[in-house]
């Protein structure tokens, strides 16, 4: 068992939900609701309501899994069921599931009736590490990726391994590619560590989300508000990242987050190399890593003047400049980097000849 305090929050790793029923019993909630989606409901609220009976008298709501639900409509359904189950200030909601319930349940939380308690429990290997850290909630809009959000972190998070045990592989690649970022961006030992995750054999997880949730902390802690410019690093490979994922979405196509911020990164390596002096050995050794991982998805000409667009958006833009976060060596980003439209385009042309 892990446990990670900072401030009122708690990050609990695999304790049996000891902490939690503590907690639910000295708070007394008028009303407890479990916010998620078909497949969570299928695969993980059985398992927290067998280790938690507390919660059997639990309202469920659930939605449909998927990034194309993170949106105002959905939060609009919740709210009206919220004042259906008469849920007041002494309320509890828990988001159970992967980014998507904690992104859109963090908001959902935050914002009724100005803020009532929440709780999140990731199911996903990249809401372990990353979407369920930090604070950051949030919806899409008009197919800009968490144009709509607030920063706010939940009263606990919880994580259990017993959760990976449904995913499917893809979202465990999912989460790989934040895995594989915080180790370029701030810790080569760890990115030694996870570019040798071997599939074929035992992989330690609790180790590894230990040590990235370390990682996300000790840099979110410096610069919880993104005011300072420290936090914006965690979002190397995200500015291209996000606008081949939003892409994806106006497509109405499927890639995965980390797939596509693994593809991010790969440009914006080539962008570091090209103004940022990571070296040619270390950008080589960042396609190959993330090429064993991960299949090139070809960016067609046609569609350049979109993710251009979907940068243009970006949130670390200023004054109509695009800047980036870009890294020097393995192990050590920078920010505020601008960069032009034309090096961003080439940069994704070069993706695209690693295409096999
Ligand atoms: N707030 C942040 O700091 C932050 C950071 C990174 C990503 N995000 C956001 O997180 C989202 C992506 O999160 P995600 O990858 O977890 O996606 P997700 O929530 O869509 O989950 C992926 C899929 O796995 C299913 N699933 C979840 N848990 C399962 C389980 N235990 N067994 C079987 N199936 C399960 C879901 O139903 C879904 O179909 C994006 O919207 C991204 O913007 C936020
Ligand atoms: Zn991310």
């Amino acid at each position: 068992m892990f446990k990670i305090k900072k401030k009122n929050d708690y990050i609990i790793i695999n304790d049996n939900f000891k902490y939690l029923y503590n907690f639910l019993k000295k708070n007394n909630f008028y009303n407890i609701i479990i916010l998620l989606d078909n497949n969570t409901k299928k695969f993980c609220l059985n398992y927290i309501i067998n280790n938690l009976s507390i919660l059997k008298k639990s309202k469920i709501i659930e939605i449909k899994n998927g990034e194309n639900h993170k949106n105002i409509y959905t939060c609009i359904k919740i709210w009206e069921k919220f004042i259906k189950y008469k849920i007041d200030k002494n309320s509890l909601l828990i988001n159970l599931g992967g980014g998507v319930i904690t992104d859109l349940g963090g908001l959902i939380g935050c914002l009724f009736k100005r803020g009532i308690k929440f709780i999140n429990i990731p199911t996903t290997l990249l809401g372990m590490i990353d979407a369920s850290i930090g604070g950051k909630n949030a919806i899409n809009f008009n197919n800009f990726k968490n144009e709509i959000g607030i920063i706010k972190n939940p009263v606990i998070t919880l994580i259990d391994l017993f959760f990976l045990k449904s995913l499917p592989k893809k979202e465990i690649f999912s989460g790989l590619g934040e895995l594989l970022k915080y180790g370029l961006i701030f810790n080569k030992n760890f990115w030694n560590i996870v570019k040798n995750i071997n599939f074929k054999k035992k992989i330690f997880w609790v180790k590894i989300i230990y040590k990235a949730i370390l990682i996300k902390k000790k840099i979110v802690d410096q610069d919880p508000e993104e005011i300072f410019g420290i936090r914006k690093i965690l979002n190397f490979g995200h500015t291209i990242g996000h606008a081949i994922e939003s892409l994806f979405l106006y497509k109405k196509k499927y890639i995965s987050h980390g797939e596509a911020i693994s593809l991010g990164m790969i440009c914006e390596s080539w962008i570091s190399k090209k103004i940022n002096n990571l070296s040619n050995k270390e950008y080589k050794e960042i396609c190959n890593v993330i090429l064993k991982f991960y299949k090139i998805k070809k960016i067609k000409k046609k569609y350049y003047n979109k993710i251009i667009n979907f940068i243009e958006n970006d949130k670390k833009n200023y004054n109509k400049k695009i800047y980036f976060s870009l890294l020097s060596k393995i192990g050590k980003c920078t920010y505020n980097k601008e960069v032009k439209k034309k090096l961003i385009l080439i940069s994704i042309d070069k993706m695209n000849k690693l295409y096999k």
